[in-house]
Parts: C-alpha cells; structure tokens; sequence
C-alpha cells in the first residue's frame, strides 16, 4: 500500500516535471518532440500588444490565452479600397468578392471595399513558444499566426482563430506555415476567414501534426453561393510530413483539403460532413495516406486531379494490403452519403517515411462521436491528448527545412498576404471552383 503510494506520487511528480507547463498531452505523429515553450513559466499577456511582443520575441514562452484578444480595429480599415467581383460571387452580398492582389483580380469588374487592416496579415511566431487556450476563453480575433522563415518548435492548443475578413477572398489566413519544423496544432477552432484556414508553402513545413481541431465553414459569404466555406486547408510545402487526426471539417465547399508538391500526409480518424464540395484534391508530388476516416455528406471526397499525386485511401478490400506493407492494422475508410473514395497507389505505403510515432488508428465506426466529443476548443480535458504520457526524449527530426522551392520559381520567397491562392475563373459551379488542377494561365496562379 505504501509502496502503492509512493509510486503514484512518483509518477505523478514524473507527469508534472516533463509535461510542458501548460500545454495538454505530448505531440505526437510526425510532430513528436515538439515543446514549445517547455517549462518556460506560463503567464497571461495583458493585451494584444503584450500578445504580439511575448509571440514575436525570442524568448521561449508559454502564452496562456484566458480571454478574447480582439485586433479588430488594431491596424485601422482600408476603407473604399479596390476589390473585384470574381465571376465565382453569383450571389451579391452573400459571395465572397476579393480584395485587390496583385494581379489576381485582373479583369473582374472591380468595385470598392472596407475591410480591416489587422485580419491581411497575421503575427510572425517565433521559435520555441506554446500558445494555448484557458478552458474555452482563449479567442485570437481579427488576427491570424504565422509561422515562417525557420520558426520551429511551436504548440498552438486549445483556442479560436476567428474574424479574419470573412467577406472577402484574400481577407486573411488563419494559420500559416512557410519554412518550419516542428509544429503541433491541436484542438484549435478556426471560423469566420476570409481566405485560409490553415495554409502550408510553399517552403517546406517540416513536421506537422494537426490534432483534435475545428474547422467551422459556416459562413454567410461563402465563395461558392451556399453558405460553406471554400478555402478550408492547403497544403502546398515542399517536404512536409503532416498528421492530420481527429479533425472536424464541416460546412466546407473545397480544399478539405488541396494538396500539391512534395509532401506525405496521414489523414486519419478525421470527420468531414457537409461538405459540398471536394475533401481531398491530392496533387503532383503529394503521398496521401487516408484512414479510418469517416465522411457524411460530402459531395466530392476526392477529386481528380489533372496532376494527380499518389493516394491510398483504404477500404476493407484493400486493407491487407495496407496492413503488410505497414506492419501494422490499417483501419478502412467509411462514407455515408458522400461521392467515392477510390485511392489505391501502393508506392504511398512503400514509401511512407519514419517519424510518425505515438499513432494508434481507431474503428471508423468510432469516429464521428469521437471527434464531435473532442475537437476544437475547450474540450482538452476529456480529449486524448489530455491523458497523462510521459514525453518523449525531444527527438528532433532530421529533417531539412530548405525545400527546393525556394529557388524553383526563381524569384525570392517575399511572404505578404498576398499569399496562395488559385483564382476561381470560367463561371464555375457551385463546388467547381477553382478549376480543378488548371492554376491561372497553365502556371501557377499564386498572388505573389
Ligand atoms: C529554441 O530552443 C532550442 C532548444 O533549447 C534552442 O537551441 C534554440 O536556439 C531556440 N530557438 C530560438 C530561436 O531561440
Ligand atoms: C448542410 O448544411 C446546410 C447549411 O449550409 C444545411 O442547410 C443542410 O441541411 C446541411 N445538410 C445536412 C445533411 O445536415
């Protein structure tokens, strides 16, 4: 019995003195050993200003998110400044129009726009910090996190990004990624954007987990005329290696998400509903591996791409397959009321790379009441990462953060909010937009 005791008090003391202050649970997948701000003391930023330094600063910090920080207003409003109406807004103020990028509005009418200042760009994050929510009060609106330029070693948990223009195409990102290593996302709500949820590129992101978190499409300027939001999650890093698990995508109409270039991502256990238009678009270069996932309502799982990169998706009659190049039970997909999900490129499995520890794939059957009770904010606590572990000895992936886009495109990687994007042309449908696999001009239609 007193041993019993001491080594409850043991472990318990051992939970405490490795688990990062304040942060729920360990990184896992390919994002392991990431610790953010580790031990550093958490604290409260007392405003948005404080916000902005403790997040920018080199200081390695646990930043304790109690209450809405609202930058709405913060940088002032571009008022009657130039936006288009792309031919994808059929449906007035209920469409989203595009504030004017560079040359992405080319020749849509144009017309005049107020939108906020703050929401365009979002806040440069340095290295080694944990940014997490207190119960369900840490709300970041107004603003977007961006992540860039060698940032690594980033614990993003437990909050909601919100209210970035939502209005307007090229309104704001909620999250970005563009030369990193090391970042986990987990149980954040993300709603209300006007361009990306979440982007990676086109630098290469290192390793990425994406946990437990919300993307909330519902919206009342929905690029596609129906109240979804289209421009969920892009994956467009060069040598990216992404865990994408336990996620609620809903009221989605696209990129959920569009992938291209040389990246592996594991979407697992993940639920989308209502999506009308496609989930995944797995473009050249990408290694896609879907499982265990559940889909309802989704019109398009998986689109076909013109550049298709290579995807399995597992069903029960490919499962074996899976399981003995894997070494492991891999867990089939299910979809309810939702187009195919045809995906059985083997090279996926025989190429998946190391480094994606601490997974366990559960029973699609479980999924839906499994993320409805855990993502996005204020649910860590009876979330799985919540659970006790023991962290690992931090590992830091060998992992080169130098993805060869730096020099492909031939001009240097100047990151503004002009950031990617494909513009929708051609009068598309509903859910059709943009033109699947066919960028602006045969290249790449990005608003550098
Ligand atoms: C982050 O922390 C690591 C490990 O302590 C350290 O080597 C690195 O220099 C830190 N990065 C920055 C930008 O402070
Ligand atoms: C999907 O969402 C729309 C609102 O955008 C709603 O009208 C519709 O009933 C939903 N469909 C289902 C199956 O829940």
């Amino acid at each position: 019995m007193v041993l019993h005791q001491s080594l409850l008090a043991a472990v318990a003391l051992l939970g405490a003195t490795v688990r990062a202050a304040g942060v729920s649970g360990t990184a896992f997948g390919f994002a392991t050993g990431t610790t953010g701000g580790g031990d550093a003391t958490a604290a409260s930023p007392s405003d948005i200003s404080e916000l902005t330094s403790w997040l920018t600063d080199s200081t390695p910090r646990v930043i304790l998110i109690d209450k809405e920080f609202n930058y709405l207003g913060s940088q002032g409003e571009c008022t009657d400044c130039k936006c288009c109406i792309p031919s994808s807004n059929t449906c007035g103020s209920s469409g989203q129009n595009a504030i004017d990028n560079s040359d992405w509005c080319s020749d849509y009418p144009t017309t005049t726009c107020t939108y906020d200042k703050a929401g365009i760009e979002g806040i440069n994050v340095a290295s080694n910090k944990s940014i997490v929510g207190v119960g369900s009060e840490g709300v970041i609106r107004g603003k977007g996190l961006r992540m860039e330029n060698g940032a690594s070693n980033i614990i993003i948990q437990n909050i909601h990004i919100t209210e970035l223009n939502p209005q307007y195409i090229w309104g704001g990102d909620a999250i970005t990624l563009d030369g990193t290593d090391n970042i986990w996302i987990d149980h954040v709500k993300i709603s209300l954007i006007g361009r990306q949820m979440f982007v990676a590129g086109y630098k290469a992101s290192g390793s990425v987990t994406i946990s437990n978190s919300e993307f909330d499409g519902q919206t009342s300027w929905s690029a596609t005329c129906d109240g979804h939001h289209y421009w969920t999650v892009l994956g467009y890093g060069k040598n990216d290696k992404v865990t994408f698990t336990g996620n609620y995508i809903h009221h989605t109409s696209g990129r959920s998400p569009k992938l291209e270039f040389n990246s592996y991502w594991h979407a697992y256990n993940n639920y989308w509903y209502n999506n009308t238009g496609h989930a995944f678009d797995v473009g050249k270069g990408t290694n896609a591996l879907i499982e265990g996932n559940v889909f309802s309502g989704v019109d398009t799982p998986f689109l076909a791409d013109s550049t298709p990169g290579e995807t399995f998706a597992v069903t029960s009659s490919d499962k074996s397959t899976c399981d003995s190049k894997l070494g492991r039970t891999c867990v089939a997909n299910t979809l309810i009321s939702s187009g195919s999900l045809t995906a059985n490129d083997e090279s996926v499995l025989s190429n998946w790379p190391s480094g994606e520890t601490g997974i366990t794939v559960m029973s699609a059957s479980k999924v839906k009441s499994s993320v409805l009770a855990n993502a996005g904010i204020g649910k860590v606590s009876s979330g799985s990462s919540s659970k006790r572990q023991i962290q690992p000895p931090p590992s830091v992936p060998a992992f080169s953060q130098a993805g060869p886009g730096a020099t492909s495109r031939g001009a240097p990687h100047k990151w503004t909010w002009k950031t990617v994007g494909v513009r929708p042309t051609e009068s598309p449908q509903p859910g059709q937009i943009p033109p699947q696999g066919s960028p602006q001009g045969g290249s790449f239609g990005f608003g550098f």
